[in-house]
This record gives C-alpha cells, structure tokens and sequence, in this order.
C-alpha cells in the first residue's frame, strides 16, 4: 500500500478545512446485510436494509475511488458476511485499484480457495476471520451455524497458505470468556499475526442481548490479568489488542478515536455514518454515497459535525483533564443509556448515571437469560 493521503488529496482539501478537521484515515463498507451466521452480538442494527436496498456493484466501485480522492487510507470490507456479495472480488479490485488498502472482515463462510485467488489477484491484503468460540459446540452455538467452526478452520488454512496476513477477531463475553486463554492459544495455532479480543460492546443485537452476554466483574478482571500475561508470553509472535468490558471500567473508552475524526461508515444502502450505530441518535440524518459527494459528508454535514471537536460537550466533560484522551466516551452509549448523545458516556466514573449503569450490568451479569439470534434481512 501507499498513502492514499498524498499530495493530491491534500491539493483537493478546501481551504482552511485542514486546520480543523482531517481526512478519514479510515472507511468500514458494509457491503451487505446478509450473513449466514446469526450471532446474537452482531452490530448491525435490528431493522435492516433488505437486500433490494443494497448498493450496486458500480455505486461500490466509483465510491472506492471517492474515498481515496478524500484521503481514506484503509478500507474494511464488512457486512453481515461480505462473501454473500457476488462482486466482491470486483469491490476489491476497486479499492486496490484507489491505492487503499484492503481488509476483509469476513466469518469464512462463502470463501472458497478459488474465491480467495481471484481476490488476491484483485489486490486483497489483509484477512480478518471472526471467531465465535474454540471448539465446534461453542462456537457454532454462538453463529447459530451448524459446521462453521470446521469450516472457518479450513478457511483459516487456506488463508495461511497465501501468505495473507490474518487477524482473528474474538467478541468476548460471558458464554465464552472463560475460555480466553484456549482462545489466545487458538490464534497462535492458527498462524494469525494479531488477535482483537473485543468485549462486546452493547449495539444493536448485543444490547439485545444484554443480560444473556454481560460478563462478570470477576470473568473482566481475570481476560485484563490473561491478556497482560499473554502479551509477555507471545512477543514477537501474536501481537493482542483487547477492548476491555467496559461496564466494569472506570472511564470509556475513546469511541471511534472522537466523533468524526478518524473514520466513516457505509450502511449497504449507501448511509454513511460516524459510527455503526449512528442511526439510532434521533434528529440525525445521513446522506447517502453517491448522492451527496463524500468530501461534503465528511467536512460539512451536520451528522458528522454534532459531536466534533468538545464545543458540544457538557459537564464533568467539558472541564475535564481526560476530554483529550477519550472524548468523552461513546454518543451511541450515552443515547442508549441516558436518553442524551451529548451526555458524558454512563461508563465514567464521573457520570451521574454510573450507579445505575453498574447496578443494572450486575444484574445482566447474574441473569439466566437464552440468546436471541440476529435476524437476517
Ligand atoms: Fe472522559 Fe468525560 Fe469521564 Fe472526563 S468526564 S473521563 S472526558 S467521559
Ligand atoms: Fe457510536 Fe460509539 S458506537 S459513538
């Protein structure tokens, strides 16, 4: 890869924009809706564009190229499953040929190794493979998909043996997070490069299924003291990224590096977005790709201006030491839990609404809850 943040996306920023607002270091593409796992944490929201809705093959491509000309550096392709769309391949010969590189953030299901030729032929990078638990029952329990464990094992193998770099992607959370050390052990076997061990984070399913995977206080303590430990252990061989429970945090973490500052997404129906979860702040609209030049998205619209920058912020967060290092949390949190975006993230030890964020996660933690399984388009 080279910079996509070069000279002639610089030249193409308008005057005085720079100063205050970057470019997007970053674009997630949700290609589609359509998986054929139904985790129960699944991020995509509960009403989803149909399959009709998507954007089409063309619309994907030219926006690739849109992206590159703002100054996107990366692109993730992502659903639901990307490998349901039958241009994938195209979509990634689009965005090699923008000069962005590309990650495909996929379950394995639907990749074959001629699939996965075509697509490195096309210029793919990177492949990240989620991973729903260590063994066949846990983990197709969890997708909700019969014989996608072994598969997705075979589809690792396959990925290995063209030398792509693999990251394996583990939501952790009470079902399986007792486990995380076989899981850590599991990506090393596996010949990933790097392990994201996320916490689930309560959107769109996942919140949801808010009492059936909340962990423990105890089960979050002991996956930070595995994780330290793993990181010494696995120097130079499994590099570990690890998204704590932040309900058993003290301070938020810093979602999507601030509010438009480092990143847009793309719904399969063209929205883009600050974050996945946008959508679910009343009074904010997205314009659409295609529709709307991405350019004016990102500097002008008033979605991606409501929470930039710490004007917007309230107290303790507008005199707080700390706005600089997490920006005040997560909207899409505050929304949910405060009834408030603009409100400090209900995480903070200094929201009022902590007591009540934490009573309410101990209780989740405690219950028998089932799982609910994500509902496809
Ligand atoms: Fe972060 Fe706001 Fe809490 Fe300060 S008060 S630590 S800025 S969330
Ligand atoms: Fe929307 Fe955190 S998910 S700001």
């Amino acid at each position: 890869m080279t910079g996509g943040r070069d000279a002639e996306a610089d030249a193409a920023v308008r005057p005085g924009e720079r100063s205050s607002v970057q470019p997007p270091m970053a674009m997630l593409a949700e290609l589609t809706y359509r998986c054929p796992l139904s985790c129960p944490y699944c991020s995509n929201p509960i009403e989803m564009a149909q399959r009709e809705a998507e954007l089409p093959t063309p619309a994907w491509t030219a926006l690739m190229a849109e992206a590159a000309r703002l100054g996107v550096l990366h692109v993730h392709l992502s659903g639901g499953e990307p490998a349901s769309r039958r241009d994938l391949v195209e979509i990634v010969a689009a965005a090699h040929a923008a000069d962005l590189y590309t990650n495909l953030i996929t379950s394995g299901i639907g990749l074959t190794e001629k699939r996965l030729d075509a697509l490195g032929a096309a210029g793919l990078e990177h492949v990240q493979l989620s991973l729903q638990g260590v063994d066949a029952a846990m983990a197709d329990t969890i997708g909700g998909y019969r014989g996608g464990f072994d598969r997705k094992m075979q589809v690792a193998q396959w990925v290995r043996a063209r030398d792509f770099p693999l990251t394996l992607n583990a939501v952790m959370h009470r079902r399986n997070l007792d486990r995380l050390e076989e899981t850590i052990d599991l990506a090393v076997a596996m010949g990933a490069r790097r392990i994201e061990v996320a916490t689930v984070q309560f959107h769109g399913w996942a919140d949801r299924n808010r009492a059936a995977l909340m962990p423990t206080r105890a089960q979050a303590r002991e996956a930070t003291r595995i994780v330290h430990a793993a990181r010494e252990r696995l120097k130079g061989t499994l590099v570990i990224d690890y998204v704590p429970a932040d309900h058993h945090a003290d301070y938020p973490k810093p979602c999507m590096g601030g509010w438009g500052s480092t990143g847009l997404n793309v719904t399969p129906d063209g929205r883009v977005m600050p974050c996945h979860a946008a959508h679910t702040i009343p009074g904010l609209e997205f314009p659409r790709a295609g529709q709307t030049p991405l350019r004016d998205i990102w500097y002008d619209s008033a979605a991606f201006n409501a929470f930039r920058g710490f004007d917007w912020m309230q107290e303790p967060c507008r005199s707080c030491d700390r706005r600089t290092v997490d920006f005040g949390g997560c909207r899409c949190q505050a929304m949910a839990v405060t009834g408030d975006p603009a409100a400090t993230d209900p995480v903070c030890t200094k929201s009022p609404h902590r007591p009540a964020l934490v009573a309410r996660a101990e209780a989740d933690a405690g219950s028998d809850a089932p799982l609910v399984y994500r509902a496809g388009p």
